[in-house]
């Protein structure tokens, strides 16, 4: 006899009574399970074909440990900026999933990335946010190892180690693959992970447009400060939102209605200037789980004013517009919005201008890290400009950033009773609006493209998300066996 399932798969189930806590698909230890099955698959939890996901990727806290084991052991995951290591011995302590580690510029003017961990009990040998140093002495029994990680000194060594301890075996662990790209540091544990230029693939082009200079030049931004606070969320509202939900924007009514953008004194109201308002707005999912929101300007591309608050800001980004169109032709017809870099790496492209990362804490607890970025080589009242309009709308006292972590933290905390987990989100907007591929106002635009709101970034980076959780190979990290984004028969890409 079948029944409907009340439980998690929310469907006809042989072996479901139908009553609540006698589902059989249950969590256990990370994994759905049902009778006769030790172990299924994450991707039971996200249906991708229906447009639903279960709620308990969003509160179980088995789920968030295997996300930490299999997930941002193997992804390449945002650690930093040069700029902020910019002369040998400075460091800046950051995070790979739910471990601290240690960004640092050795005496050979490398970057490194370590476990910021010791090897004799694993205290933490760096415990400051920042800073120089010309050894990281661990404060339990002060081993002490160099910026390249070398274990130097041991206390007492001669009398206690002599002829056992090899110091050489025993550095600070490193990272196994890093790749430091237009001055961002991007770093994995996983040795078999593909260069980071695979790893991003098509989205890489609009992760260009919040690194490039605003002139168009490549790369040369720099770091002006970063936000830290935690909120009671799963980090994948955070994620997910950056994936490019323009939908939410009602949540940001009070903000609208006031406006703290760049134009802001000169009556412009709302969180920005609508430097996009002539543009073709574009949604974009990546086969590896990345997804993004930007938009093409028109063949016509003309600047639009968007910094009016002060003339010479404004002549100054008038300049860098004009510079732009010109060093880049059509290409300057790219505009970034935001974007998520799988795992939990965010941007925003342009106003404000940053990356944000979302470390989890816990299944219902995130630190969120916004790293501020400007051009290195900008004048300091544009840096400055910025810099105020940042905090306005940014962390947790901005006032873009507090509708958000309202949303995700009620999102959380309404998701995690025993009722509500037997019902899955809704993912099906515009699910099946998609297009590989396509023109858009002559433009040639890579990946499964949208052009309305969607959630159809949200489903492929919860299918990649799952292949990670499954312990799959890099081809289907990748999203290589995808057949979402598999072209029409005759179709090469
Ligand atoms: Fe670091 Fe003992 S824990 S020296
Ligand atoms: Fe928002």
């Amino acid at each position: 006899m079948r029944h409907v399932c009340r439980q998690l798969c929310d469907e006809t189930a042989e072996l479901c009574d139908g009553r609540p806590g006698r589902c059989h698909r249950r969590l256990d230890g990370g994994r759905v399970t049902s009778p006769g099955m030790t172990r299924a698959r994450a991707a039971d939890l996200v249906d991708s074909e229906r447009g639903t996901i279960s709620r308990e990727i969003f509160v179980s806290a088995d789920i968030h440990a295997q996300e930490l084991e299999t997930l941002f052991t193997r992804a390449w995951l945002f650690v930093g900026h040069e700029s902020q290591v910019a002369n040998p011995g400075d460091f800046f302590t950051s995070r790979m999933g739910g471990e601290s580690v240690i960004l640092c510029r050795d005496k050979a003017g490398q970057v490194r990335v370590f476990l910021n961990s010791c090897r004799h009990r694993g205290m933490k040998v760096c415990r400051y946010d920042q800073g120089n140093t010309t050894l990281f002495t661990c404060p339990y029994h002060n081993w002490a190892y160099g910026l390249d990680g070398r274990l130097m000194g041991v206390p007492q060594y001669k009398s206690l180690y002599e002829d056992v301890l090899v110091r050489d075996d025993w550095p600070l662990i490193p990272v196994a693959r890093l790749a430091v790209y237009k001055g961002t540091v991007w770093a994995t544990w996983d040795a078999d992970a593909p260069d980071f230029e695979t790893y991003m693939g098509d989205a890489l082009a609009h992760l260009d447009q919040a690194l490039d200079c605003r002139d168009g030049r490549p790369g040369g931004s720099e770091v002006i400060g970063v936000h830290k606070w935690l909120f009671p969320a799963n980090w994948k509202f955070a994620a997910e939102n950056f994936l490019g939900d323009t939908y939410h924007n009602p949540s940001h009514r009070s903000v609208d209605l006031i406006g703290i953008g760049p134009s802001a004194a000169a009556g412009v109201k709302g969180r920005r200037d609508d430097e996009l308002a002539k543009a073709a707005h574009v949604w974009i999912a990546f086969a590896q789980g990345h997804g993004i929101h930007s938009a093409i300007a028109p063949e016509v591309n003309t600047y639009t004013e968007a910094f009016k608050d002060n003339p010479a800001i404004e002549e100054y980004f008038r300049g860098c517009f004009d510079a732009r169109k010109a060093r880049l032709g059509e290409r300057a017809r790219l505009l970034p919005f935001v974007g998520t870099i799988f795992p939990n790496a965010s941007y925003h492209g342009r106003q404000p201008r940053g990356i944000c990362v979302w470390h989890p804490h816990g299944p219902t607890e995130t630190e969120a890290w916004r790293f501020f970025l400007v051009d290195a080589d900008a004048p300091p009242e544009v840096k400055d400009f910025l810099r105020r309009y940042y905090m306005r709308y940014s962390g947790p006292a901005g006032m873009t950033e507090q509708d958000d972590m309202e949303n995700w933290n009620y999102a959380t905390a309404a998701s995690a009773g025993a009722i509500a987990r037997r019902h899955p989100f809704n993912y099906q907007q515009s699910m099946r609006a998609a297009q590989l591929d396509p023109d858009v106002r002559g433009v040639r635009v890579p990946g499964l493209v949208s052009l309305q709101n969607t959630e159809h970034m949200a489903l492929a980076f919860y299918r990649r998300w799952a292949t990670y959780l499954d312990g799959a190979d890099w081809e289907m990290l990748l999203g290589r066996r995808d057949p979402n984004f598999a072209p029409p028969l005759g179709v090469t890409r």
